[in-house]
C-alpha cells in the first residue's frame, strides 16, 4: 500500500516521526507499505521545522509544497493547489494527516475529492470553541475522514456521538508521546540553561501563541506582567512564537526576569520543561507532555480539547484573565499543585499500533 503523510506545522512533526519508524519496521518484516512525505512548508523557519527534522531523524520529505505564510485563508488555498497537483501525477490508497492545523484541513479535503481515503491521527478531540482555527480544522477533517485514529475514549466517543461507526474508529494512543518518550533521555540542555545559570524546579517555562492571547497588544502586556509579578522571583523563560514575537516588538515589554528567546529545538526544548517549576501555556500539545512528565502546566485558555490533561494530568485550565494568574501561582509555591497520572495506552506504542491497523485494513481487508 501506498500512503501520503502529511505535515505542515511544528506540532505535526513529532506525531508523524513515530509513523515513519513504524512503516520502516513493517518494511524489514516484508510488509507491503511504502510512504510519500509531504511537507506543505505552513512552518518554513529553520527553528520552527528543519531542527524537528534533523533532531528527530525524520527523513528528508519527497515534496515540499512550500506554501508558508499568508492568511489563513491564503495558505489553505495554496497547500490544496499544491496538493491537488501531486495526487493528478500521482494518487496514493491513503492520505494520512495528523492533529488540527491549517495542513490538516487542506489536505484532507483535496484527498477526499480525489477519492483518495483518508486517515486522520489525533481525531475526535473537541474543545467546542469555534473561534479557535484548530477546532474548525478538526471539525472539517473529522467530517471527511474514513478511519480515526484516537487519543483517548473520550474523543472516540466524541466521534461515536456525531455518527461514525465504531468500526471506523481505533483507540491507539498519542504518537505525540509515542516520541516523548523515545526521546527522553537524549534531552539536551539548551544554551540558556548555563547562560543563565538555571537550575532544576527553579524557573518557570512559558509559550504564548494563540490569536485570542496574542494579537492584542494590550491584553499580551498585561497578562505577561501579571504572570513576573507573582512568579516567586523565579526566572521564566519564553521561546517566542513568530506570531508573538511580531506583536511582542511593538509591546516593548522588559523585565530582568523574563528571558525571551527564539524557538528551541524539540530537545532542548523538553529538557527545559523537564527541569521546570511548571510550564504556562496556551498550547495543547505541550500539557500533554507535561503531563506525561508530571510536571504542573497552567493553560491561559478558558477551555481544551484535551481534557484528559486535566481530569487525570498536572493541567489547569486558568483562563485568560490576567487576574487568574495569582491564585494559580499561590497554589503551585504552597506545594498544593496537583501531582497527575499518565492516561491510558501513552505507551510509547501508539503508531505501531495504527500501522498494524493500516495494515489489516488495506492489506487483508479490502
Ligand atoms: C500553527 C497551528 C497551531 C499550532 C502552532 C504551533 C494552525 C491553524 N495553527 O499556528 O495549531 O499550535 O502552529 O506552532 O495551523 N511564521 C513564521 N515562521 C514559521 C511559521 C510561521 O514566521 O516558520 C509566521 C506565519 O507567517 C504567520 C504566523 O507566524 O504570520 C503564524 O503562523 P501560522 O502557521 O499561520 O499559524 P501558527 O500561529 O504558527
Amino acid at each position: 500500500m501506498k500512503i501520503d503523510l502529511i505535515a505542515g506545522a511544528r506540532p505535526n512533526f513529532m506525531k508523524i516521526a513515530p509513523i515513519i519508524d513504524a512503516i520502516h519496521n513493517a518494511q524489514k518484516v516484508g510488509d507491503n507499505i511504502n510512504y510519500r512525505l509531504i511537507h506543505t512548508g505552513q512552518h518554513y523557519d529553520k527553528n520552527m521545522s528543519d531542527s524537528f527534522f534533523e533532531q528527530l531523524s525524520i527523513p528528508e520529505p519527497n515534496v515540499n509544497l512550500g506554501a508558508g505564510g499568508g492568511s489563513h485563508a491564503e495558505q489553505t488555498a495554496s497547500i490544496m493547489i499544491g496538493y491537488e497537483k501531486l495526487l493528478i501525477s500521482e494518487k496514493p490508497d491513503l492520505c494520512l494527516v495528523v492533529g488540527d492545523v491549517t495542513s490538516t484541513m487542506a489536505c484532507s479535503i483535496v484527498a477526499q475529492k480525489f477519492q483518495v481515503t483518508v486517515a486522520h491521527v489525533e481525531a475526535g478531540i473537541r474543545s467546542g470553541d469555534w473561534t479557535m482555527p484548530e477546532e474548525i480544522n478538526r471539525l472539517v477533517t473529522d467530517s471527511i475522514t474514513n478511519y480515526f485514529f484516537t487519543t483517548t475514549h473520550e474523543a472516540s466517543i466524541n466521534l461515536k456521538n456525531s455518527g461514525i461507526g465504531k468500526e471506523r474508529i481505533h483507540l491507539v494512543g498519542n504518537t505525540m508521546i509515542d516520541t516523548l518518550l523515545k526521546h527522553r533521555t537524549r534531552f539536551q540542555k539548551p544554551i540558556v540553561w548555563d547562560k543563565l545559570n538555571l537550575s532544576k524546579g527553579a524557573y518557570m517555562v512559558m509559550t504564548l501563541h494563540r490569536p485570542g492571547n496574542v494579537d492584542e497588544e494590550g491584553k499580551l502586556k498585561l497578562l505577561i506582567n501579571e504572570i513576573i509579578s507573582h512568579s516567586n522571583n523565579l526566572p521564566i523563560i519564553f521561546p517566542v512564537h513568530p506570531r508573538t514575537e511580531k506583536i511582542l516588538q511593538k509591546t516593548g515589554i522588559h523585565n530582568n526576569r523574563l528571558h525571551m528567546i527564539e524557538p528551541l529545538g524539540y530537545l532542548e526544548f523538553n529538557y527545559l520543561v523537564e527541569n521546570a517549576k511548571a510550564v504556562i501555556t496556551d498550547s495543547g500539545g505541550i500539557t500533554e507532555e507535561t503531563t506525561v512528565m508530571g510536571i504542573p502546566c497552567m493553560t491561559l485558555r478558558n477551555n481544551t480539547e484535551r481534557p484528559e490533561t486535566v481530569n487525570v494530568g498536572t493541567n489547569e485550565l486558568i483562563g485568560t484573565n490576567p487576574k487568574a494568574i495569582k491564585p494559580a501561582m499561590e497554589k503551585l509555591f504552597s506545594g498544593n499543585w496537583k501531582k497527575g497520572s499518565i492516561p491510558e495506552l501513552w505507551d510509547g506504542k501508539s503508531a505501531e499500533r495504527i500501522v498494524s491497523i493500516l495494515l489489516k485494513i488495506f492489506l487483508i481487508d479490502k
